[in-house]
């Protein structure tokens, strides 16, 4: 359509005829259809992500494994189940998802610094492909549980590179104070420890630095890190059947020009050959880089209200749909879903949950009257899989767009739902 206009870093996100749709799907008539707030999803922005690393890795031994964290909705998994996806799990829960979305086991690896014994007994009854490993009790104490299961636990050992991601600190994962992975100088030992036990059988290495990464150097810093660790691990006699980096990548909140996977990769690929371990199984386990920019979240303004130092657009969305502003003061963009006439005002752009730190966004011009829909940008990623029941909201409703069909993956929570485990007595 010569009248769309793109947004831009949103490629299937375009103004047609005066309003937003996610592919070929109006979120005005799914905002009437279903209410506010409602995620929406493009699966094609998915799969487009997905080919970028599927081309990065092109003529290699390579597997990604979905980061699920970063949105664990069933017909988000099944999008990627069926384009030949594995799955990265941290959670006994997160195991029953991506089996039910039909995840092939073999392909499952579980990350984590808390696995509990029972989640380590439902991985191995699952028979998933690998447990990343992050301390040298949980190595002891996977191997005890694998032998009480009469099994062999396929594992590889995180290790903290020590590398400096340049992100949020909350989501910097790779250093030295940070609680994940085993340090660079004990890895050789805890390696040896680990192949000399026999419910666990040692395949590979991993490293995960942290999330929303906007440049390759800190992957490049940790590439050279790990390297140097296999050579070491090796030359003891262990072999290392694959090697992890982990996610991380980021994606375009507001003019962020995090390199693209395959770019990504093609330097990364290039220190692999040159240091002889291009023909090595690769594994990646993103997340908000396969979903981030694929999803919007639409709301309804409910009141706007003039302030003596600032304006405020209160929205049906919260903190408790849309958590990262909050936690992390993460930006996220806000546009009107049909544009309307007049003077744009500086709002601070709020929802109704009963804290000063519920706001979506800061200091955002725009033109709005109560009843408009606002597409809140950037939300397929940890948004929808934070969300949470505060001030016993009921999460909102996901919808998966493909073309012009739009297919409810998540109804509206409901009161019934939310009082429904819940019990008093007298
Ligand atoms: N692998 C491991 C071991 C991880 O801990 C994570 C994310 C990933 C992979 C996927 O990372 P990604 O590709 O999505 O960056 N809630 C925060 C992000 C927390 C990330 C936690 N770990 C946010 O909203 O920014």
């Amino acid at each position: 359509m010569s009248s769309d206009q793109r947004l831009p870093g949103h490629p299937h996100i375009a103004r047609k005829n005066g309003t937003l749709h996610v592919e070929g799907a109006s979120l005005a008539a799914l905002a009437r259809e279903h209410g506010t707030p409602l995620f929406v999803y493009s699966k094609q922005w998915m799969l487009d992500a997905l080919g970028a690393y599927q081309r990065g890795f092109e003529g290699r031994d390579a597997l990604v494994c979905y980061a699920i964290k970063a949105n664990s909705s069933l017909g988000v998994l099944r999008v990627f189940a069926e384009a030949g996806c594995g799955f990265d799990i941290v959670s006994g829960g997160e195991l029953a998802r991506v089996l039910a979305a039909g995840a092939d086991p073999a392909k499952v690896i579980f990350s984590g610094v808390g696995k509990t014994k029972s989640e380590m007994r439902q991985a191995l009854a699952a028979g998933i492909g690998c447990f990343n490993v992050e301390s040298e009790a949980e190595i002891d104490v996977l191997n005890a549980v694998a032998l009480e299961e009469g099994r062999r636990a396929s594992i590889s050992v995180r290790i903290n590179p020590n590398v400096d991601p340049k992100t949020h600190p909350y989501i910097s994962t790779g250093l030295k104070g940070n609680k994940f992975g085993i340090a660079h100088d004990r890895a050789v030992a805890i390696y040896q420890h680990a192949a000399s036990l026999q419910g666990l059988q040692v395949v590979g290495i991993d490293c995960h630095i942290g999330s929303q990464i906007t440049d390759a150097s800190p992957y490049l810093e940790a590439l050279e890190r790990v390297l140097d660790l296999v050579e070491a691990i090796e030359k003891t006699g262990i072999a290392l059947h694959h090697l992890d980096f982990g996610g991380g990548l980021g994606i375009d909140y507001n003019g962020d020009t995090p390199p693209a996977a395959d770019a990504l990769w093609q330097q990364l690929l290039a220190r692999l050959d040159a240091r002889g371990f291009g023909r090595r199984r690769l594994i990646v386990e993103p997340g908000r880089s396969l979903v981030g920019n694929a999803g919007a979240c639409v709301t309804e303004v409910l009141y706007t209200k003039p302030g003596a130092e600032k304006n405020f657009c209160i929205v049906d969305a919260a903190m408790n749909d849309l958590p990262r502003p909050a936690m992390y003061q993460a930006f996220h963009r806000i546009v009107p879903v049909a544009e309307r006439q007049g003077e744009a005002v500086s709002y601070d752009v709020v929802g109704p949950v009963c804290e000063s730190g519920d706001w979506i966004g800061r200091d955002r011009a725009l033109t709005v009257e109560a009843g408009d829909l606002l597409a809140v940008l950037s939300a397929g990623a940890y948004s929808m899989a934070m969300a949470s029941n505060y001030n016993t909201r009921g999460r909102a409703a996901e919808v998966l767009i493909s073309g012009e069909r739009a297919t409810l993956i998540r109804r509206r929570e409901s009161i019934e739902d939310q009082l429904r485990s819940e019990r008093f007595d007298g």
